[in-house]
């Protein structure tokens, strides 16, 4: 299955957080692919807003993974794999183990360990960012 959306703003960034904050289940990963800038960790954002996480949300650039409690139980873990040395580094962040104890987990540059997340997340979405020439974004959404 595709879908496509258009993002003209930040309020259409957070209007598909929450459609995707809601399709996203216990133990799920969404894989945000995209270029550099193309508001991966933007959407993340939203995502935390729409889960209701009131820490501010920043990108995981060095620390790779970041965590946050959720309200309504459960956790929001968000990786950026930009800087894995190599896809079996991978291993060492716990992502698997934290699908194991319920968290949704989603991940900035999964390209970076494709067959781990594969292996790791069976129930994935898949959401590609690209910027368009008027600084719009293009949100492509797959299901594996
Ligand atoms: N829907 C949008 N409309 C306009 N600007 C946006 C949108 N989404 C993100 N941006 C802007 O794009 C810039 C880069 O966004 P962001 O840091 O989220 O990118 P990224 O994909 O996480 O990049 P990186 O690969 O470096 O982690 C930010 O200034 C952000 O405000
Ligand atoms: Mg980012």
């Amino acid at each position: 299955m595709r879908r496509t959306w258009e993002l003209r703003s930040l309020a259409d960034t957070a209007a598909l957080a929450a459609v995707l904050g809601g399709r996203l289940r216990p133990g799920g990963a969404l894989l945000l692919e995209g270029d550099l800038g193309a508001g991966k960790t933007t959407f993340v954002q939203a995502l935390a807003r729409h889960y209701g996480v009131a820490r501010p949300v920043t990108s995981p650039t060095f620390t790779l993974v970041n965590a946050y409690p959720l309200p309504h139980g459960g956790r929001l873990v968000h990786a950026d794999l930009y800087r894995l040395a190599g896809p079996e580094g991978f291993y060492d962040l716990g992502l698997d183990e934290a699908a194991e104890e319920g968290a949704r987990v989603v991940v900035e540059w999964p390209c970076r360990a494709a067959g781990p997340l594969a292996a790791a997340f069976p129930d994935r979405l898949s959401l590609r960012l690209e910027t368009r020439p008027d600084g719009s974004r293009l949100a492509t959404l797959t299901e594996d």
